[in-house]
């Protein structure tokens, strides 16, 4: 039994077949899981998390119970579930990834608006046994009275089902996501909108990363439920239950991150790229290849900019990192072929026989993105809308003189808003604007900015920031 419990649907851990049918195991991707692996890597936490693949079940059915650890992984304590696969496919990707995920960015445009209808009450239905299947395992692993932290917008049904299976448990959700505003949230139908409002008021604590995303949450809870919210206290009171807000602004641990820049296949990627792009300025941005990303946006800015300023051709190349994401998913596949229809243009337009303006990567590369990173001078990080964005924070850390081009929409604009330049992600030519403007700041200016940059981002590391909300609920 545990006193202490993590769930999320990606784990610390993942599995595939080799050629020769023997499993290999890779640990977890994705910021949220190499965040949380850092922080129970010394802890004794449970974590409870979904197979995800074909590698991950079979791991799951040698494991006695789902615990990894119990069949000889080298993983920490890691219990994970072996839902079926057409259940966590609906679950996963029609609900999660495709609905509640484009309804808390702001994704729905006219020609892509959502329809719920008999189909999508059957992949609900998904979502709920998933939720269930995760309350059901934390049920039967916790300690009395232990302490249960539920993440993000895969497990908004988990706390309140747990809650009915074990009332003496303390737990807490958090979402890493935003919440959208309730004139929005409202398009869900009525019942579903309530089921995942109250299924997060089933914890005795909901955490965000900022008071905007906080306060939409009480917004929503208090116009569709009724909701009794003191926004002073940061407390909501709904059928006799009282549940806390907090905010808690995830930042990076500068020293692992420094640690890891440093590592020679860092430095081999980046006396690559010197030797590609010479002397010249860089413009760097890193994503996933993610509709709330505003990746098209962003490099539409930069042919902008290249229009409008001719004395910057031959003199600047913008390195977009773009890796792939959710390809399952129909609008990721087709959001992929607009971006690499837009660098085309960029190219067939500006490109000359010594300069090539832009390099877009779309393969997955951890050490070249740190190299990317440390070679920055101005780091663009444009979304629609985005919970946090560690991109913003682990930039200014490892290129001290980089000027950060950020999104007024992003969760990191209220830590770092003042030392940014702020831009509406939807505003090509304010962004282009920006770009230019980041390009020329003196050097003095931002050293300045790029040190209380570097302040704030490092200001609640994941340590902390987890222990901040497991002190929270109590001992
Ligand atoms: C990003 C988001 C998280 C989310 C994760 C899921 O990191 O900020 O809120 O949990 O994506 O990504 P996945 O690849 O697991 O669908």
């Amino acid at each position: 039994m545990n006193t202490v419990l993590l769930a999320s649907n990606r784990g610390p851990v993942s599995f595939t077949h080799a050629d020769d049918g023997t499993l290999t195991m890779r640990r977890g991707g994705g910021g949220v899981v190499s965040g949380l692996s850092e922080v129970v890597k010394d802890a004794d936490v449970l974590w409870v998390c979904a197979a995800l693949s074909d590698g991950d079940r079979s791991a799951v059915r040698l494991a006695p119970g789902g615990r990894l650890d119990q069949a000889g992984y080298d993983t920490g304590p890691v219990r994970m579930l072996d839902i079926p696969p057409a259940t966590f496919h609906r679950a996963y990707n029609a609900v999660a990834n495709s609905t509640l995920w484009f309804v808390n960015h702001l994704l729905y445009d006219t020609p892509n608006s959502p329809q719920f209808d008999t189909r999508f009450r059957r992949e609900w239905e998904s979502y709920q046994d998933y939720n269930a299947a995760f309350a059901l395992a934390l049920a039967e692993e916790a300690a009395h009275g232990a302490r249960v932290m539920v993440q993000d917008y895969h497990l908004t049904l988990a706390p309140a089902m747990l809650r009915v299976e074990r009332p003496d448990l303390r737990i807490a959700h958090f979402s890493h996501t935003p919440w959208a505003p309730p004139e929005y949230f409202s398009l869900l139908p009525d019942d579903i909108a309530a089921e995942l409002l109250t299924g997060i008021l089933g914890a005795d604590q909901a955490g965000f990363l900022t008071a905007r995303w906080a306060s939409a949450f009480m917004d929503c809870c208090e116009a569709l439920l009724g909701a009794h919210v003191d926004r002073v206290q940061r407390t909501i009171g709904y059928e006799g239950h009282l549940t806390r807000i907090g905010v808690h602004p995830l930042g990076v641990d500068g020293d692992a991150l420094w640690a890891r820049a440093s590592e020679p296949d860092v430095e081999s990627h980046m006396a690559a790229l010197r030797e590609r792009v010479g002397d010249r300025k860089l413009i760097v941005r890193i994503d996933r290849t993610e509709l709330s990303k505003n990746i098209v946006r962003g490099l539409s800015s930069y042919r902008q900019f290249l229009t409008d300023h001719p004395e910057w051709h031959g003199k600047v190349v913008h390195l977009a990192f773009a890796y792939p994401s959710r390809h399952d998913l129909p609008e990721y596949r087709e959001y992929t072929a607009a971006v690499q229809r837009c660098a085309q243009q960029i190219e067939d337009e500006f490109a000359g026989e010594d300069w090539d303006p832009l390099i877009l990567n779309v393969d997955d590369d951890y050490a070249r993105s740190l190299a990317a990173y440390r070679m920055a001078d101005v780091l663009l990080v444009n979304p629609i809308r985005d919970g946090m964005n560690l991109v913003a924070k682990e930039g200014p850390i490892l290129a001290p003189h980089c000027a950060l081009v950020l999104s007024r929409e992003a969760g990191a604009a209220a830590e770092l808003g003042s030392d940014a330049l702020l831009v509406n992600p939807y505003d090509v030519s304010g962004t282009a604007n920006a770009l230019h403007e980041a390009l020329t700041l003196p050097e003095e200016e931002r050293a300045k900015r790029g040190t209380r940059l570097r302040a704030a981002a490092t200001a609640l590391p994941p340590r902390q920031w987890f222990a901040d909300q497991l002190a929270a609920l109590g001992d």
